[in-house]
């Protein structure tokens, strides 16, 4: 015999999330472990609905220049952590980084990240240095960065220097979690602070998580839906965990603890789903990460983790723009992607994989817009 499931509620649910932006932590929580494929669909599609509607099917694109291995800190979960002795450590020049940029401007980008390990203080000069070299040569495009944590005057400078959005996920919003993932030099309310400041400083601002990262439970990302609702963060980067073989981490598997499915592509979906529906104007990547994971073939006959990611309402892709002799060295967690359709050269096959599903690569620079 058959269990027939009742299901009614969730759609309702759904249809509240589409109406009102926001549910009760419980309407979350039952959205998040639901894998009933039938809601999921139908969670999918009218995030699919309202990113449509808003973005048309345009995809924008971020070329991303790994600009650093270098790290001052020693999380838990990341494969360039400061005390990772076998981690390739490399910098690379502001020639090197402006020839990446040269190179990005001539496959269509028009928006560069910056991003890279923690460097220590002493090297705030030299990026505000390279921020100005960017911008004064491509006046046109937009400049990300994603640098961690810098001091409060450093963000303004670099502001100043022409960046105009910053990427910094929270990771997790509970502190305990924070503190199971990082040593305890770092601190949760510091990483909010940051957030904070980049905000006032004017900067369109991203945060996000690792989907199913060591210990995390439903409860933890039910309290980073609440954060991010009122946060109200432009953009909102979300990934599964994948270990890396050189951390603490190495023999985690998800679908251990508190539960949190096997299935972690399907919770990622799920919840950039509800994030398109709580923010429709967000910028939402479907990330390395969940292409990693779900690679999908070459020709999109079968999709991968990028593909479904759009699929549940992303609207960013970010391919590697980092010289291909430092890619190797930028490796966060086994078996990171970055050539194919992660890799700016790839840019041919990522349009016709987005073909596929119907989408287009979009040439702007594609700043947050409010849309209402
Ligand atoms: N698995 C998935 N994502 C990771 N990151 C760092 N290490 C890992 C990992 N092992 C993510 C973090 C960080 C971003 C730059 O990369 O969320 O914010």
């Amino acid at each position: 015999m058959t269990v027939q499931k009742d299901t009614s509620g969730l759609y309702r649910l759904i249809d509240r999330l589409y109406s009102d932006r926001r549910l009760e932590p419980d309407g979350y929580r039952a959205l998040l472990v639901c894998d009933d494929h039938k809601v999921a669909g139908r969670l999918h599609e009218a995030a699919r609905e309202e990113t449509l509607k808003r973005f048309g099917t345009g995809i924008y694109i971020r070329g991303l220049i790994e600009f650093s291995s270098i790290c001052r800190n020693d999380c838990l979960y990341c494969g360039i952590r400061r005390s990772n002795r076998k981690a390739e450590r490399y910098c690379l020049s502001k020639e090197d980084i402006l020839e990446c940029c040269r190179q990005g401007y001539r496959l269509g980008f028009r928006t560069f990240v910056l991003q890279g390990g923690e460097l220590p203080d002493t090297s705030d000069m030299l990026i505000e240095d390279i921020c100005s070299a960017i911008t004064s040569e491509f006046p046109d495009c937009a400049l990300t960065l994603s640098l961690g944590e810098r001091r409060d005057e450093t963000y303004v400078r670099l502001f100043k220097a022409g960046a105009t959005r910053y990427l910094l996920r929270h990771e997790t919003r509970n502190p305990v979690h924070y503190s199971l993932l990082h040593p305890k030099e770092m601190s949760l309310e510091h990483r909010l602070h940051c957030l904070d400041v980049l905000k006032r400083t004017g900067y369109q601002t991203g945060t996000g998580i690792m989907v199913g990262s060591p210990f995390q439970t439903y409860d933890n990302i039910v309290e980073d839906i609440l954060y991010i609702g009122d946060l109200k963060p432009e953009m909102i980067g979300l990934g599964p965990f994948i270990p890396h073989r050189d951390t603490p981490f190495r023999n985690y598997r998800t679908g251990l603890v508190d539960s949190l499915p096997a299935d972690i592509v399907g919770l990622t979906a799920r919840l950039i789903s509800i994030f398109r529906l709580m923010l429709p104007d967000a910028l939402i990547p479907a990330t390395t990460a969940l292409a990693t994971i779900a690679p999908g073939d070459k020709n999109g006959t079968t999709p991968g983790g990028r593909e479904t990611g759009i699929m549940a309402g992303a609207n960013v892709v970010m391919p590697n723009l980092s010289p291909s002799r430092v890619r190797q060295g930028y490796s966060l967690y086994d078996g990171k992607a970055s050539s194919g359709a992660e890799a700016a050269e790839g840019i041919g096959e990522l349009e016709k994989r987005l073909e596929k599903i119907g989408r287009h690569i979009e040439i702007s620079r594609g700043d947050f817009l409010h849309r209402e």
